[in-house]
């Protein structure tokens, strides 16, 4: 199977890693890729926000299937037109991608299928501000209703400082959402869904704010971990059951199928699970946790997904232990970043390229906010945090930072549901 990856990410790296490790896979191409993935696929310079340009490279390489990683070129419809043009593709139509690219619709969906999620409103006008924020908090939580890649989120107890986000959102034409505070730890489930078939991966946890014990800004998430020790046996199925299958269903019903990855995002409270948000695709740093672990071919389970064959699919196998994923990132990330920075140590195995590109003289420089997401594997969650640190130990970025806590309230016991 010749397989092109659309993104340049450390999601898509992993992706890329998972897909060579696949027997069934003898071909690779990514479009735009990075510095890392080079190594793994023969890269196209293309501007994956265009559909005829994704469709005429999938066409000029001969690709089996397409998959596409980030949700941009999903929001605008890559997909559709992909599929019109007859190509296999992993990745749902604009119209289902509107479950993370519009917040308002999600809540819709949520409502119609009875799922468990925040309280929210709508405001999109500076005038409503102040009397909607009173409805709400403490903690606040404001969202830009679009797509903002994880830092449209301010959560917080200041009232002042949640108002400054909205009023910014609001100036810049951006419509927010207000929600109430859902309580419990989060865990990110993502779910292989070909209209109503699902097939859950290993629940992960992210940690979204910039430094450790969870201060200061969010960010697209620092890193992540997996499988989760303190999470029930059961909260898979429920999370299935009660969230994904329904909404799956919903989309079903409403004429706009989803067919890709279903990235439920949850906090999981004293009543079970209630949906923060919902994410069209894979997850960015919990993929390259999750994806250490998988044992299965993974081009055969995307490609089962794409082509309506999940039901037919074997049983997903998985290593016995943790995986864990420590994002290094470029100096004042999550604000802008400082980039075209050389880096070494990044072609150790287990580290991923994110925000990495070639110079003129073929030196591995930075060029994104979240650079490398480093993977550790263990037979134990200690052990694969220390695989992890020890790589990133190896790193050098000028400028660069990391969180040093990722998986480490997990390991001492420190989570526990409400
Ligand atoms: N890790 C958060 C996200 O992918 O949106």
């Amino acid at each position: 199977m010749r397989v092109l990856v659309i993104g340049s990410g450390g999601r898509e790296h992993a992706l890329l890693l998972g897909l060579a490790a696949d027997p069934g896979v003898d071909d690779l191409h990514v479009a735009p890729g990075n510095a890392g993935t080079r190594a793994l696929a023969t890269t196209h310079a293309v501007d994956v926000a265009s559909a005829d340009a994704v469709v005429a490279l999938a066409r000029q390489v001969a690709a089996d299937l397409v998959v596409i990683g980030p949700e941009v070129p999903l929001v605008l419809g890559v997909a559709d037109a992909l599929r019109d043009a007859g190509i296999a593709t992993f990745g749902p139509s604009a119209a289902a991608a509107r479950i993370e690219g519009s917040k308002a619709f999600a809540k819709d969906v949520m409502a119609a299928a009875g799922v468990r999620t925040a309280h929210s409103e709508i405001v999109d006008t500076p005038a409503h501000l102040d009397a909607a924020l009173d409805r709400f908090g403490p903690t606040w939580v404001v969202k830009d209703d679009g797509l903002a890649a994880g830092k449209g989120v301010v959560v917080s107890p200041d009232r002042a400082a949640a108002r400054a986000h909205a009023a910014d959102l609001l100036e810049a034409g951006h419509p927010v959402l207000l929600e109430s505070f859902l309580d419990g730890p989060e865990v990110s489930l993502f779910c292989l869904v070909d209209g109503t078939d699902v097939v859950p991966l290993l629940p992960a946890q992210d940690h979204k704010r910039v430094g450790d014990g969870d201060q200061g800004p969010n960010t697209g998430g620092m890193g992540a971990y997996t499988p989760l020790p303190w999470l029930p046996e059961d909260m898979v199925g429920r999370i299935v059951d009660e969230v994904v299958r329904p909404v799956a269903q919903e989309m079903v019903s409403r004429g706009c199928p989803f067919s890709g990855l279903l990235y439920a995002g949850l906090a999981i409270g004293a009543d079970g699970p209630a949906v923060v948000e919902f994410n069209c695709r894979f997850g960015d740093p919990e993929t390259q946790a999750v994806l250490a672990l998988l044992e299965s071919p993974l081009g055969e389970a995307l490609n089962a997904t794409a082509t309506g064959t999940l039901a037919g699919l074997e049983p997903l196998r998985w290593r016995d232990g943790a995986a864990v994923t420590v994002v290094v990132a470029a100096e004042n990330y999550p604000g802008k970043p400082r980039t075209g920075d050389p880096i070494t140590g990044a072609d150790q195995a287990g580290v991923l390229h994110a925000g990495t590109t070639t110079d003129a003289d073929g030196v591995v420089v930075s060029s994104g906010g979240r650079v490398l997401a480093v993977v550790g594997v263990g037979d134990d969650l200690a052990r694969a945090r220390a695989a992890a640190y020890e790589r990133v130990d190896g790193i050098r970025l000028a400028g660069a930072h990391h969180r040093t806590d990722i998986g480490l309230a997990a390991l001492e016991g420190r989570i526990a549901i409400p």
